[in-house]
């Protein structure tokens, strides 16, 4: 589980443990230099992994940034030597900062979609050997976005790098299909966590009516419940989804409606 220190890697994390697995935790564990608020900390990744323990299952915890291969690598070691198997990979780290297309610093720019895209592809890449190994199959969910099937104003490089996730599920998708391992994405709405409320993003909301319109629910919420994407990622990871591969599915609460 990738940024597990809080928000929806916290929920998926204990969600999971709930549901029978041992979970292997990551985190940045610090900020970054283009994202506007403050990331997860040492001591979040610490207290989701004694969420997970209280539930009475394994936990590892590591800081790990997802845009570094070797320490991937190396989580994916130790989760095999110390709960035995890896056959469930969620990758949901995820950045966002704000600017047109025009306006965004190469800075901005890299950081999304890095950590974004090319940090959940270093994920797949480091889980997947081991998935191969265990011979068992497994199940790998990543954490798209609305905005993986729609355009965001002022959020391009985040839109760009979430419709690149559904174009490298759905081709590991094919992939991993013979080897009975699945891959699918959940797409969140606005979702009540640090990134889904903080201060910059309620601003470029107040400033972009067409924008809030379009990221409006349907139903009548504000926003949706990190628990409520849980409840998807177990799904998608359990066997009632044996047949559900390469799929893209909204967490949304009909705000793709609109
Ligand atoms: N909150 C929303 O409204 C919303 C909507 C759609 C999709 N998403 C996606 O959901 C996922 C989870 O976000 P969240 O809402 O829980 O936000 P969050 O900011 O609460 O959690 C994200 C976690 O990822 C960690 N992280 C960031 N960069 C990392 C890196 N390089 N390596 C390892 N960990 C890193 C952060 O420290 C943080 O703990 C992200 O992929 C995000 O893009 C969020």
């Amino acid at each position: 589980m990738t940024g597990a220190a809080r928000g929806q890697g916290r929920a998926h994390a204990v969600a999971l443990a709930r549901a029978g697995a041992d979970v292997a935790v990551c985190d940045l564990g610090r900020t970054l230099p283009t994202v506007p608020y403050a990331l997860g900390s040492v001591a979040e990744l610490g207290e989701t992994a004694a969420l997970v323990q209280a539930e009475g299952r394994r936990c590892i915890s590591s800081v790990v940034d997802v845009r570094d291969a070797g320490a991937l690598a190396e989580l994916v070691e130790e989760t095999v030597a110390e709960l035995g198997r890896l056959d469930i990979l969620v990758a949901n780290a995820g950045v966002i900062s704000y600017g047109t297309a025009w306006e965004l610093s190469e800075a901005q720019w890299d950081e999304v979609v890095d950590v974004n895209l090319t940090g959940v592809w270093k994920s797949c890449r480091a889980a997947v050997p081991a998935m191969l190994a265990g011979g068992e199959g497994g199940a790998i969910v990543i954490t798209a976005s609305t905005a993986s099937v729609k355009g965001l104003a002022g959020m391009s490089h985040y839109a760009a790098a979430k419709h690149g996730c559904v174009g490298l599920a759905r081709s590991l998708a094919l992939e991993l299909a013979p080897h009975r391992i699945r891959v699918n994405c959940v797409a969140p709405g606005g979702v009540r966590t640090p990134m889904g409320t903080n201060t910059a993003m309620q601003q470029l909301l107040e400033q972009d009516p067409a924008l809030a319109a379009s990221l409006t629910a349907a139903l009548p919420v504000d926003l949706v419940e990190p628990e409520d994407v849980s409840a998807a990622v177990v799904w998608l990871c359990s066997d009632a989804a044996r047949q559900v591969t390469g799929t893209v599915l909204p967490l949304d609460a009909g705000t793709l409606l609109r």
